[in-house]
């Protein structure tokens, strides 16, 4: 049996059963693949039925504010995702149709190799093949390769050799199959090589280099960064700020934030929350300190600093970092209630 037939067969009979898989609306096939990039499926499902639940279709999106859809996309990280996938359904909308091509596809904003040819292949049937981290790690154990992954080498070869396996007019099914064999068979670790219905044909496993495939330079230099985190509780009001473009986060919202300086005196007491809190992004460490000030007097802050009543937090969109420091804040709030 060839290689193709081996997945497509496991497929039919292990693939996931995912809400988006029954429908060939590329406009909801476009959303699950945006949303599932870096995002596990458990967590993801979710956020894709509230979506499609809110916002129907690419026109609807386009109608809805940057803000709302900030604020849907709220726990779900990596924002530019959340402003692209908005930018992208006005787009559509300008264009009066979802695109129909590889090409046009992929000229929208936030729309990869990966997700453009997921699209087409799921949606309109296109013969092209995907490359995700999942069929690199299914490809380069089954047959033996080590060239690097994050190489235009490696990412040229892997490509082709996806494209070569694909079977003409089974594009939705060998993708989909491929993906759910690398995140439920091939997995990264502890893969299960003896149910595997490859195993006989994987050079990795013959080579035992399973563990070792795939190649993947290391490259991103990780820096850290310190941040203090002030959130002012001045008779029931509270200052936040919109963070600005040209940094992480652009578009959400923040209490004060005081960085590479020390924190300046303030009227009021001042209450360490919590210190160190570690918070991993792709090129970033953050190490942030909470802060709570409390206060009869609003000190003078930044222009771009607005007042707002406490309880009207909720209808901002903001990091997670800062749900996290919400959460120290509820807790610390509820212990000294009663002193
Ligand atoms: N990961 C991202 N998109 C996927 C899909 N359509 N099927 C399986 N895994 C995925």
């Amino acid at each position: 049996m060839t290689f193709a037939n081996v997945i497509l067969q496991w497929f039919k009979k292990n693939g996931r059963d995912l809400p988006w898989r029954g429908t060939r609306d590329p406009y909801r096939i476009w959303l699950s693949e945006v949303i599932l990039q870096q995002t596990r499926i458990v967590q993801g499902r979710d956020y894709w039925l509230r979506f499609v639940e809110r916002w129907p279709t690419a026109h609807d999106l386009a109608l809805a504010s940057e803000d709302e859809v900030l604020r849907m996309w709220q726990g779900l990280g990596y924002y530019s995702r959340a402003r692209n996938l908005h930018h992208a359904a006005q787009q559509i909308d300008q264009m009066g149709h979802f695109p129909d091509t590889l090409e046009g596809i992929r000229s929208l904003k936030g729309v990869g190799d990966y997700t453009a040819a997921a699209i087409a292949s799921m949606a309109f049937d296109i013969d092209v093949a995907v490359v995700d981290g999942n069929v690199y790690r299914v490809l380069a154990r089954h047959y033996g390769i080590d060239t690097p992954i994050n190489t235009t080498q490696g990412k040229r070869l892997f490509t082709e050799l996806a494209q070569s396996l694909l079977p003409q007019g089974m594009a939705a099914a060998f993708n989909q199959g491929m993906m759910d064999f690398g995140a439920m068979m091939c997995t990264p670790r502890s893969p299960q090589c003896s149910e595997c219905p490859l195993a006989e044909t994987c050079d990795a496993l013959h080579t035992r280099r399973v563990d070792d495939l795939p190649v993947k330079l290391k490259t991103t230099q990780v820096k850290e960064r310190a941040m203090q985190y002030v959130y002012i509780r001045c008779k029931g009001q509270t200052a936040i700020h919109r963070r600005p473009s040209g940094d992480i986060w652009q578009g959400l919202y923040e209490p004060l934030m005081i960085e590479n300086r020390p924190l300046p005196s303030f009227d009021g007491q001042l209450t360490l929350l919590r210190q160190g809190v570690k918070h991993v992004l792709t090129h970033r460490i953050l190490l942030a300190d909470f802060w709570l000030l409390e206060t009869e007097v609003k000190p003078d802050l930044p222009s771009d600093y607005f007042w707002i009543s406490e309880t009207d937090l909720d209808r901002y969109a903001v990091p997670r970092l800062v749900e996290h420091l919400l959460d120290c804040l509820a807790k610390y709030t509820e212990k000294t209630k009663y002193k």
